[in-house]
This record gives C-alpha cells, sequence and structure tokens, in this order.
C-alpha cells in the first residue's frame, strides 16, 4: 500500500516535471483541417471544383468553372500573356488558379494569397498538388468580415513576392471588401512586386456624381447608401465590408501616389442589377500600370 503511494507521487511528479512539448504538429494539424475538404473535390475533367462548404460564394459548379474561365480570360484580355507570372492577391477558394490550369497554353507560374486558412488548405491540398506550378500561402490579415480573429495588420501587410518579380497582379473583388489604408497599402505593394511594364487586374465599386443616384438605388445590387468619412460609400452599417465602394478619382489619386498609373476603366453593371453572363463586367474593372522605368 505505502508501495503504491509513493509510485502514484512520483508518477505525478515526473509528469510535472516534463516539459510541455508541442501538442500537435502544426502541418499535421493543417493536413487533418484541409483532409476533409480535399476528399470532397469534385472534379470536371482535370478541373478541381471545392466542396459547396467552401465556395462562400454560393455558385453553382457549373457557374464556378464558368467564372474560373471568365476571370482568367479577363487577365489575358488585359495584358496576361501565356508565359506571365502571376500574383492572385485575395485568391479565395481557386476560381482564377482553376481558370488558368484550364488555359492549356498557360505556362507561367501563379502564386495566390489569402486570409482564409480553410480554402488555401484546400488549394494547396488540390490545386498545388495536381499542377505545382500553382502556390498558395495562407496570412492571417485582420479582415472584419472575412478573418476578424486575423493578428496582423493588413494596412501594413507584405506580399509574398519579392521586388519586381510579378507580370500581372489579379484583384478580382478584392479591393470591394478593404477598408483604405489597406487600399493604399496593397497599390504600393502592387508596385513594388510589379516587374516594370507590368498590370494590376482589378475589380472597384466606383461612383462619381453622375453615378450617385443609379449607385444608391434599389436597382442596384449594392446600394451604397451610407457614407464613411473618408468618402467611401458602403452598404450595410453591421457589416461594412460586405460591399464597400470609393470615389474614381480618389482611386486614380491613390494609384498615382503608389506609382501606378490608370491604364483602363470599364464600368459594370452592378449598378443596374445583375450580370447577363458570366462575360459581362460586373464590378468595375480597373486595369493599372507600373511604367516601364521609374
Ligand atoms: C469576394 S472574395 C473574391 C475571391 C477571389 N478573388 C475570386 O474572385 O474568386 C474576396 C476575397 O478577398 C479576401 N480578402 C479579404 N481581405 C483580404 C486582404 N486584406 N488581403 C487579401 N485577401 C483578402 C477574402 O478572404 C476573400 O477570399
Amino acid at each position: 500500500m505505502i508501495v503504491a503511494q509513493v509510485r502514484r507521487r512520483l508518477g505525478r511528479f515526473v509528469r510535472r516535471m516534463r516539459p510541455p512539448g508541442p501538442a500537435v504538429d502544426p502541418a499535421v494539424a493543417r493536413a487533418a483541417r484541409a483532409s476533409g475538404d480535399v476528399e470532397s473535390t469534385t472534379w470536371d475533367g482535370r478541373l478541381p471544383i471545392p466542396a459547396l462548404k467552401l465556395r462562400f460564394m454560393g455558385e453553382s459548379e457549373e457557374r464556378f468553372i464558368a467564372a474560373a474561365q471568365s476571370l482568367a480570360a479577363v487577365l489575358a484580355a488585359n495584358g496576361m500573356k501565356p508565359t506571365s507570372d502571376v500574383l492572385d492577391v485575395g485568391s479565395g477558394y481557386g476560381r482564377l488558379a482553376v481558370g488558368l490550369m484550364d488555359r492549356t497554353e498557360f505556362t507561367g507560374t501563379y502564386l495566390g494569397f489569402d486570409i482564409l486558412v480553410r480554402q488555401v488548405d484546400w488549394c494547396t491540398g488540390v490545386i498545388t498538388a495536381a499542377d505545382d506550378r500553382f502556390k498558395f500561402r495562407h496570412l492571417d490579415l485582420l479582415n472584419e468580415r472575412y478573418n476578424p480573429t486575423g493578428t496582423m495588420d493588413p494596412s501594413e501587410a507584405v506580399f509574398p513576392a519579392a521586388d519586381s518579380s510579378v507580370d500581372v497582379c489579379a484583384l478580382f473583388s478584392v479591393f470591394t471588401h478593404l477598408y483604405r489604408p489597406t487600399i493604399e497599402r496593397y497599390l504600393q505593394e502592387i508596385a513594388r512586386v510589379l516587374r516594370p511594364g507590368g498590370t494590376a487586374v482589378t475589380t472597384w465599386l466606383l461612383f462619381d456624381d453622375e453615378r450617385l443616384e443609379a449607385i444608391t438605388s434599389n436597382a442596384s445590387t449594392y446600394a451604397l447608401r451610407l457614407q464613411g468619412t473618408d468618402g467611401s460609400r458602403f452598404m450595410l452599417a453591421e457589416d461594412p465590408l460586405r460591399a464597400i465602394g470609393y470615389p474614381q478619382q480618389d482611386v486614380v489619386e491613390m494609384a498615382a501616389k503608389a506609382g501606378l498609373h490608370v491604364e483602363r476603366v470599364e464600368r459594370g453593371c452592378w449598378d443596374t442589377g445583375s450580370p447577363a453572363d458570366d462575360k459581362s463586367q460586373f464590378q468595375d474593372l480597373v486595369v493599372l500600370g507600373r511604367a516601364t522605368s521609374s
């Protein structure tokens, strides 16, 4: 009896003295988190489609493929060459990457980053596994809507790409969810990572005095009736980053301040309703260029 008591006490003492050690290997934890998602992938030929639980925009599988092809086509129509090095900022659940996989002539490289760890894990577990020219990175940046527990300030973010290493930067439906200080930072980061002569293909919700009536009306997909103190307009008081827009002139000026010029603006149909098909421009397209020498 006394021997058993001594053994128990000794056991407790040894357990207390043992260094804590890692609870779970982070790589094992990531793989475990991604595995269920990876397994529920469906395939359209060689193109992967994430499960609906990851497709937070809620489109059907058919529309996922159509949107993927359409995003890649927009890049190709605005400066992307088959050999381009592409950086996809806010890569979501891989729509642009899948669209580029579909273009057999694309022999360049692709790096996407996003603040949503599950979607990034799926992209790595499925897209990179299928074609390792496509890479993804997770950055734990704060976004009230998408990543409210993010630990890093997006207005100080550093894109995971070296200076002058990218031919085309894509930001599809990303500036429509960011506050102005982050936008200013992202424009600077775009200018840093683009090669001279490189292009950024970006979408926005833009307005000016003439468009004000349309963008605040009931017909608008995003009725931007609320005003920020910085000139922005947004739809929902409780969720400003659901859809936030900026004056077109401010965007031109912010871009110029970052060393970028506006090559093209194509207004979309978001202010008058839904697009007719996947090919029509929904948000406003702004193509930015970095001068060939600076
Ligand atoms: C509407 S989704 C668009 C996703 C993708 N670009 C597409 O078109 O399929 C917006 C994306 O922006 C990402 N995002 C939000 N804040 C971000 C930030 N500060 N940096 C990078 N991505 C961000 C979200 O996580 C989300 O994936």
